[in-house]
């Protein structure tokens, strides 16, 4: 095989790139979609050194690489080396995707898209005509905003910790787009309420909440939505229930719709994702 492969090729090469890496489903996800559509695929994990991105990227290339999809911490750098970009990778400043394209990488970035088809596809939640409450201003939220937008929400306010960083996520669509940045104090002040809730925050890492406990924020008929997963619902997930929800999802869904876009976009067919998710559900249920 030579470095010039295609993706077409059953021995063409994928992996997923961070630090730490040894946590990734992403090989397990990916082997999933190839096993159902009755494909092969090369899709190894990769421990990328801090620091060294731009070397390992090589390093694969060399190995016979021909997409990546990238993680924690190196997202920036995988835009920053792509010399093609999507327009959804420019708006994040960030790519969770590469694909070789015959003398250069290609990044975007489909965790927006994985989130959306799974609230509108797989939770049947249409965004258009409702209103938004974003919950964070880190890479999570950064990457959502702009396909979260495409779907027409009829309003999305972006909550944060960090006031600055809140208003930095919203300042290329405020001209163009009905959003907004707001303190939380505002928020509830003003009773603003929304039909969907989505946690873009990782303060359920550190067991916090990303609102005020006592925070009234839910429409009737809202889904509380957090991009983070676990065996058990996280803490936002479990307030959101106390706190008027209607539906609460976690970002298991999202993460396997985010790789389904890799792959389609790798191989040029669509994985079926129902089943993958179910599976997953059920395997950490029993871990
Ligand atoms: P990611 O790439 O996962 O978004 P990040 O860029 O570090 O990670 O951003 C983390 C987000 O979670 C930020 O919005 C952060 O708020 P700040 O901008 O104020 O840092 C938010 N966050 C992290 N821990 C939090 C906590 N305990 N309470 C509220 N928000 C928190």
């Amino acid at each position: 095989m030579t470095a010039s492969s295609t993706s077409s090729a059953s021995d063409a090469r994928y992996a997923v790139i961070g630090n730490p890496i040894a946590h990734s489903k992403s090989p397990n996800i990916h082997a999933a979609f190839a096993a159902g559509l009755g494909q092969q695929i090369h899709y190894d994990r990769r421990l990328c050194p801090l620091g060294d991105f731009a070397a390992d990227l090589e390093r694969f290339r060399n190995e016979g690489g021909v997409g990546a999809n990238v993680t924690v911490p190196f997202k920036r750098d995988a835009f920053a080396i792509a010399r093609e970009a999507s327009l959804r990778a420019q708006q994040a400043g960030a790519a969770n995707f590469l694909a070789w394209r015959g003398d250069h990488w290609y990044c975007d970035n489909t965790d927006g898209a994985g989130l959306v088809r799974d609230i509108e596809g797989n939770l049947g939640f249409s965004l258009k005509g409702k209103r938004v409450l974003l919950l964070g201003a880190g890479g999570a939220a950064r990457g959502v905003i702009g396909p979260l937008l495409l779907r027409e929400p009829t309003a999305i306010v972006v909550v944060n910790r960090t006031q600055a960083n809140a208003d930095a996520i919203v300042a290329p669509y405020l001209a163009t787009h009905p959003v907004s940045a707001l303190p939380a104090s505002d928020l509830l002040a003003q009773g603003q309420r929304f039909d969907c809730v989505i946690n873009a925050t990782s303060a359920s890492l550190a067991g916090a909440l990303p609102l005020p406990d006592g925070a009234a924020v839910f429409a009737p008929g809202a889904l509380a939505y957090d991009m983070m997963y676990g065996k058990v619902p996280t803490i936002f997930m479990a307030w959101a229930a106390q706190h008027g929800a209607a539906r609460i999802a976690d970002g298991l869904g999202m993460l396997v719709e985010q790789a389904a876009e890799s792959y389609v976009q790798w191989r040029g067919v669509q994985p079926v994702t129902a089943p993958i998710i179910a599976r997953m559900r059920a395997e950490l249920a029993a871990s």
